[in-house]
């Protein structure tokens, strides 16, 4: 099953095409694989898979690969899988996040050092999808990214469920004591049970949704269910279609340009998405040589209505968001906003796109429209202040509304581990009014920037019925999870941050709708803490990876990158690598 041949790129033609050593070199070992000439002289293909047996979200890989696989082949190309690093989101310590860039290294490097004139990205769980297009930008060498799909809904006593929404809601139950340990245990086996990653509008869900709005995957696929037959079909519809871009040799680069990035976070503001993506597409962005201030995610907030009802800021998951059209539908609700004129990788433009997308009107209750949206402003709100001179992020679409101004005294944990010691102590002085406040759980002080930004409420307030107060810390949390939560406080506390100065009974003020967050204290006594009391904390790494991340990450606002791996647009050069000439 080939198509006719296309010309064969220069990329794969310097490893295979030359009259030296080192091409015949290649020829004997390709032919020690069973290729011949005339597959050797095709467009050459490589699907980079993040398929594990230790990422639940990436399993359905292997089937998508097969897919993928077949269209390269129809469209005449030569698809080679290879693996690179999978990141299962549970299952990585301490935190999949410090693994991110390492994955975008492997990911990087593999495509740059082996002969392939594109790529067919294959991602899912939260960091694959953004670790892979990191590597690709990169590279930059043709690439399209396609997803594992949404698991189907979560299914326990007649409800749908969504994981991990309801992994988080029913556990706060159960330590408020309304749940019981069966009920636990039954749900064990209900809120994940398809192929596929989280259902809800969380990371994995944005991250694949922001591919879309880049134009690095083909419009509509990341909605698809994971178990849904149409996902094989999409994948084997990319598969023809990254044959086309190799030959054509459109670049990532070409892509993902500055205005598609405003593209996507407006996608992301208009789906109340993941607070990650604001990590994440800072960090993409950062390999070409783009910046995505701060400021811009919230200029582009205020003026994006949020428009998708999605869990965990609204009512539904991504098996409804599908039927109701997905992300063509929210981007033809966003049309007046978006910039039309960007290359994606159907080899039209997104308005060319967008032109064949007609919108169900059945469907307002899940895809609102721009003249009726959920809310006139986007999803995130990006706040700044004493506490946070750089800024940081909430989702307060996912927040309680008469918390989004609030003034509180503050309860300070030094460390995930303080916290972890103290939250449920009877003894513990704090009050539903008051702000929890953690330190040191930033890229640098974590170390990995883990997803716990989403402070427990303390035992004794859940008893007396509280579910949600402020909560503010230089940690992420999880694109599933909800509350009046503040974010990737920068400069983080363990490099001195003004997070750092915050004690026991100061009191904080946080103002959404003005977009501040400030310690009340006068700026002389923040300065002097800092400068008398605080001391750096100790380096969870000394060698190896560990401490390259320490040594290199960036603050969240950069993306969590490494200072080394950011390009300038000089630095994007197309088939970077080539073989050694040997003669
Ligand atoms: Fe992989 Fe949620 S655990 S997307």
């Amino acid at each position: 099953m080939t198509g006719p041949r296309p010309p064969q790129p220069a990329r794969s033609a310097a490893w295979y095409g030359g009259d030296d050593l080192g091409s015949f070199l290649h020829r004997v070992f390709a032919k020690g694989m069973g290729y011949g000439d005339d597959e050797l002289r095709r467009p050459v293909i490589g699907i980079c898979s993040t398929w594990s047996e230790l990422n639940h979200c990436n399993r359905g890989l292997r089937d998508i690969a097969e897919a993928v696989k077949r269209g390269v082949l129809l469209a005449g190309g030569l698809p080679l899988e290879f693996p690179t690093i999978s990141l299962g989101e549970f299952f990585v310590a301490p935190t999949s996040m410090i693994l991110r860039n390492l994955a975008a290294m492997d990911t990087e490097e593999m495509i740059r050092a082996q002969p392939l004139d594109g790529v067919v990205l294959l991602g899912g769980c939260d960091k694959t999808t953004p670790a892979q297009l990191m590597g690709a930008a990169s590279a930059n060498v043709p690439a399209i990214m396609v997803t594992t799909g949404p698991m189907l809904d979560g299914r326990f006593d007649g409800q749908g469920l969504g994981a991990c929404t309801d992994c988080r809601r029913y556990w706060t139950e159960y330590r408020a004591g309304t749940v019981s340990a069966e009920t636990m245990q039954a749900l064990e086996s209900a809120l994940a049970r398809s192929v596929g990653h989280c259902m809800v509008m969380g990371t994995a869900s944005t991250m694949a949704a922001l591919s879309e709005a880049l134009g690095m995957m083909l419009p509509g696929g990341a909605a698809i269910p994971g178990p849904d037959s149409r996902r094989l079909l999409f994948a084997q519809q990319s598969g023809q279609h990254i044959v086309r871009l190799a030959t054509e040799r459109v670049r990532p680069s070409d892509i993902m340009t500055a205005a598609a990035f405003e593209n996507a976070i407006r996608v992301l503001h208009a789906l109340g998405g993941s607070t990650n993506a604001v990590v994440h597409l800072a960090a993409i962005a950062g390999r070409l040589g783009i910046d995505t201030p701060l400021d811009l995610f919230d200029r582009l907030s205020r003026e994006t209505p949020w428009l998708a009802n999605l869990r965990p800021a609204g009512q539904y998951q991504m098996e409804r968001f599908f039927e109701a059209g997905g992300v063509p539908v929210v981007m033809k609700e966003l049309e007046p906003l978006l910039h039309l004129d960007e290359r994606t990788v159907t080899g039209r433009t997104v308005g060319e796109n967008l032109a064949a997308v007609t919108v169900d009107e059945r469907w307002r209750d899940t895809i609102a429209g721009r003249t009726e949206p959920l809310a006139a402003e986007g999803g995130l709100a990006i706040l700044r202040g004493s506490l946070a001179p750089a800024g940081a992020v909430i989702k307060h679409a996912a927040a309680s509304p008469e918390l989004l101004a609030h003034r509180g005294r503050a309860v300070v944990f030094t460390s995930p581990d303080d916290l972890n010691r103290r939250i449920d102590d009877p003894e513990l002085a704090v009050a539903a009014d008051d702000v929890l406040v953690m330190q040191d759980a930033g890229p640098v002080g974590a170390p990995g920037m883990p997803e716990i930004g989403n402070l427990p409420i303390p035992q004794k307030l859940l008893a007396q019925g509280v579910r949600d107060m402020v909560r503010i810390s230089d940690a992420r949390m999880s694109g599933t999870s909800f509350g009046t939560v503040v974010l990737h406080v920068a400069p983080e506390s363990a490099v001195g941050g003004p997070l750092a100065a915050v004690r026991d009974g100061d009191l904080i003020e946080l103002d959404v709708p003005n977009r501040r967050l400030e310690l009340l204290v006068p700026a002389e006594e923040i300065a002097r803490r800092l400068r008398e009391e605080w001391q750096r904390p100790p380096l969870a790494y000394r060698r190896g990876y560990g401490k390259l991340f320490l040594d290199h990450v960036l603050q969240a606002p950069e993306g969590c990158d490494f200072d080394f791996l950011r390009g300038q647009p000089d630095d994007i050069a197309a088939e970077s690598a080539a073989p050694v000439t040997r003669r």
